[in-house]
């Protein structure tokens, strides 16, 4: 569904992303693992239209998405959950949900039809008992379930998640990882960035790890789980 074929992409002369490649079939997760400044977010920026690469290609159910601008990739399918939750935090949870939300043809609700408010706030009912609170007002894990429930009122069929775990309570994380299972339940494919190993292999097919700009190893989650020297050398476990 999503192919990345040697992406090279650069901050001014910086050179990040060096020759990254690796595909998210449908209705699948992939996960992407690696340390501090591996080039994680940049990966997921780069699909987003946020930092356009200057080399290689990303295409999107065929179609060479490399280029466009952000809203025009938003539109054709790819949502975003931001690293750092990105909430708006004067507007409220409804405001939040609202104001992104548009009405696709995508029908990824898991019903067949677009998201609406209701189907987030079923998927999440905290945030309907809490609509009416300023974004700011939230605990990191409700922030977390508006930043995806925001996501998901654009009507993707592919989410980019960017460490959704980070800064959460083990508990919450658990959370999190009953969250991304049931997004692929509904048939949304999904790109899962993390450095919480465990939550990315509960979820994940299949694991990349990415060192330095590259995808150093890749294999199932429990090839990674067993692989000792791996998690030591690259993900710092
Ligand atoms: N806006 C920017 N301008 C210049 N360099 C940047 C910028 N953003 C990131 N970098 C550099 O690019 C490299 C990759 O950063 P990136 O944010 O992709 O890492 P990451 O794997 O997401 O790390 P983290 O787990 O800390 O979020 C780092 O060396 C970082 O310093
Ligand atoms: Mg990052």
């Amino acid at each position: 569904m999503l192919e990345l074929r040697d992406v090279n992409t650069y901050y001014g002369t910086s050179h990040v992303l060096q020759g990254v490649s690796f595909e998210v079939p449908e209705g699948r997760c992939t996960a992407l693992l690696g340390r501090n400044g591996a080039g994680k977010t940049t990966t997921i920026h780069s699909v987003a239209g946020l930092t356009p690469p200057r080399g290689g290609s990303i295409s999107f159910k065929g179609r060479e998405v490399s280029g466009l601008p952000p809203h025009k990739i938003s539109k054709l399918g790819i949502g975003l959950v931001p690293q750092g939750r990105r909430i708006f935090p004067s507007l409220t949870i409804r405001e939040n949900l609202t104001m992104p939300a548009r009405g696709g043809t995508n029908g990824s609700n898991g019903r067949g039809s677009s998201w609406t408010l209701r189907d987030v706030y079923e998927l999440f009912p905290v945030l309907e008992e809490r609509e009416g609170n300023m974004g700011n007002q939230l605990s990191g894990g409700q922030q977390q379930m508006l930043a995806i429930g925001r996501a998901l009122m654009t009507n993707p069929e592919f989410v980019l998640m960017d460490e959704p775990s980070e800064g959460l309570a083990p508990v919450i994380i658990d959370q999190v990882g009953d969250i991304v299972l049931k997004l692929k339940e509904m048939g949304l494919s999904i790109l899962l960035v993390e450095q919480h190993v465990s939550l990315a292999c509960r979820a994940a097919d299949e694991v990349l790890v990415m060192n330095k700009g590259r995808i150093v190893w890749r294999g199932k989650p429990d090839e990674l789980l067993a692989n000792e020297s791996v998690q030591h050398e690259y993900l710092g476990v």
